[in-house]
């Protein structure tokens, strides 16, 4: 769905070679663990706070960084998912998402530009949703979808949930936020149930440039970025009456054109700097390889503007790059709702916003193959990126570490009867089973030692009209080889946590 689940989640790859990356990116999902977990997780998570095993615990209250929450039946996070809230990866020197931000950073310099890297993940419902003019049924607000605290507050979904506020502090110019994101997922190699995002916004004031001539001085702006020599595919006209509408009534089409044509450039000189240091360090290793110098690729980078839809923008667009021989979307971008600008107290503004994934552009720029990784605490994994913040000319691929044997274990069940997913139930759509929700088991009860979770068969018994499902948890742990006694121990909880939590009846 694009729009809150697009873009910045969605594309990941699928296993370790380099097109299986290109592969895992078009996907979707996420992941968790048990902290207490003798695993993957177990090597890194000092921090974690313990989960009674696969069962999900509703305390009054929980803290987040610091600060105390109480809740309400809304609460369905994990500790797991609580305790990553103070690991704050994109801080983090010389992690490949913290090198990921400072590459991003180097292209928006100040002073134009402020950085904002330290908002807390926890946010109100109004900020994630209503500021941004998500309508009140946006699917993007559900409790399957969403980590909720209480009603009214819930752990960031994305980084726009910062716009308004920003806007509303007014300065003309620009800004980028890198920070912590949440959401309930689907659990692969390319979904984790936390990511990083980074968000850009350029605004100019119309009160503020020379004879109110907004597009004039917006286009003086765009001819003093540099040039790039990407081939760009933009087939589109900068906005369209149905498909991707300018806003009519704030906005001639001389300023809107003028803010899509600097948004464009800005973000193409983005990708550019990203994709020419993942090619340079894909050349460094490929000649160290070889016992050859480097060359530089010499075949231009391709990129296309697609037509996209977001609440917040209009017009809207996602940006993607072609890799590996396929089309990968990157980022998604537009001119932001005059109402964000209006309801932050200065109408006279105008201006783009942008949201990327990080940890999704990281996977291609180190050519990391499972999302994972980026929690590890093992010494393989992080002495790979040292001094790479600093001298960004130091990056190279990351070399896998060995592959450990996968185990798969298939789990059935019937849905509860109650309910019209169940079987039992009346009403059409009476739907109360989400596959979310048997992710979010999985992940308490088998952390990072679960690569991934497919749905493999599913059907309604004639008779009674009782759904069953059978799931496959593939588990198989990124630093080591697992025996069969705890994947069947993991598993047993597993099984115990869909009982317990789920109410399903094991086949
Ligand atoms: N917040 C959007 C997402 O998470 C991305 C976005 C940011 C789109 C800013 C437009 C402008 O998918």
């Amino acid at each position: 769905m694009v729009g809150l689940r697009g873009i910045v989640s969605t594309l990941w790859p699928r296993a370790g070679n380099r097109s299986d990356i290109a592969l895992l990116i078009k996907r979707g999902g996420r992941i968790s663990r048990l902290p207490v977990q003798p695993c993957w997780r177990a090597a890194y998570s000092s921090d974690a706070t313990s989960a009674r095993q696969g069962v999900a615990t509703s305390p009054k209250e929980v803290e987040i960084n610091g600060k105390k929450y109480a809740t309400d039946p809304w609460f369905n996070v994990s500790s797991t998912v609580l305790s990553l809230t103070s690991r704050k990866l994109h801080l983090q020197k010389d992690h490949p998402v913290a090198i990921t931000r400072k590459i991003i950073e180097s292209v928006f310099p100040p002073p134009t530009y402020k950085y904002y890297n330290e908002f807390d993940p926890v946010v109100s419902t109004y900020e994630n949703f209503d500021s941004l003019c998500f309508p009140p049924d946006h699917p993007g607000r559900a409790r399957s979808d969403t980590y909720y605290i209480n009603k009214d507050t819930l752990l960031r979904t994305h980084t726009s949930a910062h716009e308004a506020e920003l806007f509303r502090a007014g300065a003309s110019g620009g800004y980028l936020i890198s920070a912590d994101v949440y959401r309930r997922d689907e659990v692969d190699r390319s979904h984790y149930p936390v990511f990083h995002q980074m968000e850009g916004a350029r605004v100019w004031d119309r009160n503020k440039v020379p004879n109110g001539d907004l597009a004039a001085a917006i286009f003086q702006d765009l001819d003093r970025l540099p040039k790039h020599n990407m081939t760009v595919e933009d087939p589109n006209p900068p906005f369209h009456p149905d498909r991707n509408p300018l806003q009519v009534e704030h906005h001639t089409p001389e300023e809107a054109a003028a803010v899509a044509a600097h948004l464009k450039r800005s973000l193409e000189l983005m990708v550019n700097e990203i994709f020419s240091r993942a090619k340079a360090a894909a050349a460094f290793a490929t000649a160290a390889n070889n016992g050859t110098s480097p060359v530089e690729p010499t075949e231009p980078l391709r990129v296309r503007w697609v037509e996209a839809y977001f609440p917040f923008t209009s017009p809207s667009w996602e940006l993607e790059v072609f890799y590996q021989g396929d089309w990968l979307e990157v980022l998604g971008c537009g001119v932001s709702k005059q109402e964000l600008h209006i309801i932050a107290g200065v109408p006279s503004q105008i201006g783009w916003a942008f949201g990327i994934g990080l940890e999704r552009i990281a996977m291609l720029l180190f050519q990391i193959p499972d999302i994972r990784l980026f929690w590890s605490r093992d010494e393989r994994f992080l002495s790979q990126f040292r001094g790479v913040e600093d001298n960004l000319a130091r990056m190279r691929p990351f070399v896998p570490f060995s592959k450990h044997p996968a185990c798969y274990k298939d789990v059935s069940f019937w849905l509860k009867g109650t309910s019209a997913a169940g079987g039992g139930g009346s009403g059409k759509g009476a739907v109360d089973w989400h596959g979310n929700d048997l992710m979010e088991v999985v992940r308490d009860a088998a952390g990072d030692c679960v690569e991934d979770v497919r749905l493999v068969d599913e059907f309604v018994h004639p008779k009674t009209g009782r759904r069953s499902m059978c799931y496959r948890i593939n588990y198989r742990s990124l630093e080591r080889t697992l025996t069969n006694a705890e994947t069947n121990e993991m598993h047993d909880r597993v099984v115990r946590g869909l009982v317990e939590r789920l109410g399903v009846e094991i086949r």
